[in-house]
């Protein structure tokens, strides 16, 4: 498996790492399938606007260079585009993700939604990130791999 150079920068070289102790929001998700962990905590300017975003992960290579690169996406972002950051987004920004890889991603972008929300929550406003996919207990993140090993 063929990794990017951005990809490999990120892994080794993670930025933003760690939890922000006065967050405005805090998402964490995981995933049942291969365990992988991701959790972000945002600080959120009265603009609505991304000031800061630290993460920690628990997973493969893919998961912690995808968290990296997400955590400075966000920053200076409003919420509302953060939370449409996808997953093919994510990957083009380092240079592109291998295919079996690809799912791994979602962490990084399903954590900054639930981030997101717990912050609009805690404000007393509507949540808006929809479809948090890493949350459904049937989500498998090696299903684009198995479709993808019988091509
Ligand atoms: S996120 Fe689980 S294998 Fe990459």
């Amino acid at each position: 498996m063929i990794y990017s150079d951005k990809v490999m920068d990120h892994f080794n070289n993670p930025r933003n790492v760690g939890v922000i102790e006065d967050a405005d929001g805090m998402g964490e998700v995981g995933n049942i399938s291969c365990g992988d962990i991701m959790k972000i905590t945002i600080k959120v300017d009265d603009k609505d606007q991304i000031e800061d975003a630290k993460f920690q992960t628990l997973g493969c290579g893919a998961a912690i260079a995808t968290s990296s690169i997400v955590t400075e996406l966000v920053k200076g972002k409003s919420i509302e585009d953060a939370v449409k950051l996808t997953k093919q987004d994510v990957a083009d920004e380092l240079g592109g993700l291998p295919s079996a890889k690809m799912h791994c991603s979602v962490l990084a972008t399903d954590g900054l939604k639930v981030a997101v929300d717990d912050y609009l929550v805690s404000q007393g406003r509507e949540p808006i990130s929809g479809e948090i996919k890493s949350a459904d207990p049937n989500f498998d993140p090696h299903a684009d791999e198995d479709e993808d090993d019988h091509h």
